[in-house]
């Protein structure tokens, strides 16, 4: 069989663009170069795209392939066709790209945004299209769609940035009214918890509302869910399947980003310690909420299994779930029987074949 031109981008204008390219290491040294012609291409943090020279994965994981003597400034062209467009000294190659797999997480790559780019340029590209793309990183947007599909969702208060300039007391007292502190706070468009405060209290509550109007013009005020922390990886594109559970200990009171990615002591046990029962209605709603979403290739559907009733209540999907060989993703498959290469051939295989 004919090598597959395989695109791998990385990096990227994001809050998580560290954690994307940890991710994309180990893509790159896993893919198997016998089926693939690996094309990695790095976006720097302020957007600059390049195809990587080098073939080192530990320099694309720590950042140092930015330096690279060989890299050279290259695009995606949307004209169909042309493939990678790669600038040399006076002159423009083109690399055919067959597809693309953007090991991108969060905004500019997780949200839609990129996907459009691949629809222009008629590749085929692993995971969801632009709409569910979109869907999924708006966590408000989300809500609304999976509450359709009578999906038990955490109950929330939507702020725009506009109206808490003018009243940011009204918010408040909103939040006051329908809830009980503590309450979660959280940029609508974010990721890897980033923005995401636990708020005990009145002043608590006004500086995480701050802290999220950082990131995004949207924020949630959430009611606090009281429970465990699951997570059901899902794979497919019209027949999806969905792993076991795994379960979330995280180091500190919530799964903060210093929980995910500093203390390196956050748990990840797999299979989740869940009723039997849980375990089977949150299978169940990942499938639901994949399905309703529109995704495809892959999701991780994120899930709280309540402490006092054990039910399943859903808090996010990530259409591009951290992809390190150590997160919960791809061990969840493994528990599941598909090895991590084998995984990466299937989601190209699904990218393919939805074309
Ligand atoms: N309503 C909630 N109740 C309890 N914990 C929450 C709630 N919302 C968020 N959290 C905590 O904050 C973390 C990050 O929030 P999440 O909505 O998953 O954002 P992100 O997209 O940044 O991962 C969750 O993993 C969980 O630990
Ligand atoms: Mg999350």
């Amino acid at each position: 069989m004919a090598k597959i031109n395989l695109l791998v981008l990385f990096g990227g204008v994001s809050t998580e663009h560290e954690v994307s390219r940890v991710s994309a290491a180990s893509v790159l040294s896993r893919l198997d170069p016998e089926k693939y012609n690996i094309i990695p291409v790095g976006i720097t943090k302020a957007g600059q795209w390049f195809l990587y020279g080098g073939c080192d994965s530990d320099a694309v994981s720590e950042g140092r392939w930015e330096t690279a003597e060989e890299n050279l400034p290259a695009i995606l062209s949307p004209s169909r066709g042309d493939g990678l467009l790669v600038f040399g000294k006076g002159k423009v190659a083109k690399i055919p790209v067959d597809c693309v797999f953007p090991v991108l997480h969060g905004l500019n790559g997780e949200d839609g945004t990129l996907q459009g780019l691949f629809e222009a340029a008629g590749v085929a590209y692993v995971g969801s299209g632009v709409g569910a793309s979109s869907n999924c990183m708006d966590k408000s947007v989300t809500k609304i769609l999976a509450g359709q599909y009578n999906i038990l969702q955490a109950d929330y208060i939507l702020v725009h940035k506009s109206e808490f300039a003018k009243a940011p007391d009204d918010a408040v007292t909103a939040a006051e009214e329908k809830f009980k502190y503590p309450v979660f706070v959280k940029p609508s468009s974010s990721g890897s918890s980033v923005g995401v405060s636990k708020a005990k209290d009145r002043e608590g509550l006004k500086s995480a509302l701050d802290e999220a109007f950082r990131y995004d013009k949207k924020v949630l005020i959430e009611e606090a869910v009281d429970g465990q922390e699951i997570e059901v990886a899902v794979l497919g594109n019209d027949e999806p399947i969905a792993s076991v559970p795994g379960e979330i200990v995280p180091s500190r009171e919530f799964y903060s980003y210093e929980a995910k990615y500093i203390d390196n002591s956050s748990g990840l046990i797999i299979p989740a310690g869940i009723p039997e029962e849980a375990s089977d209605s949150a299978r169940k709603e990942a499938l639901t909420v994949y399905r309703a979403l529109g995704c495809r290739g892959l999701a991780r559907v994120d899930f709280f299994v309540r402490r006092a009733d054990f039910a399943v209540v859903l808090n996010e999907i990530n259409t591009i779930p951290g992809f390190t060989s150590i997160s919960m993703y791809p061990k969840l498959f493994e528990a599941s029987g598909i090895k991590y290469p084998e995984l990466l051939d299937r989601l190209i295989a699904l990218a393919m074949s939805d074309k």
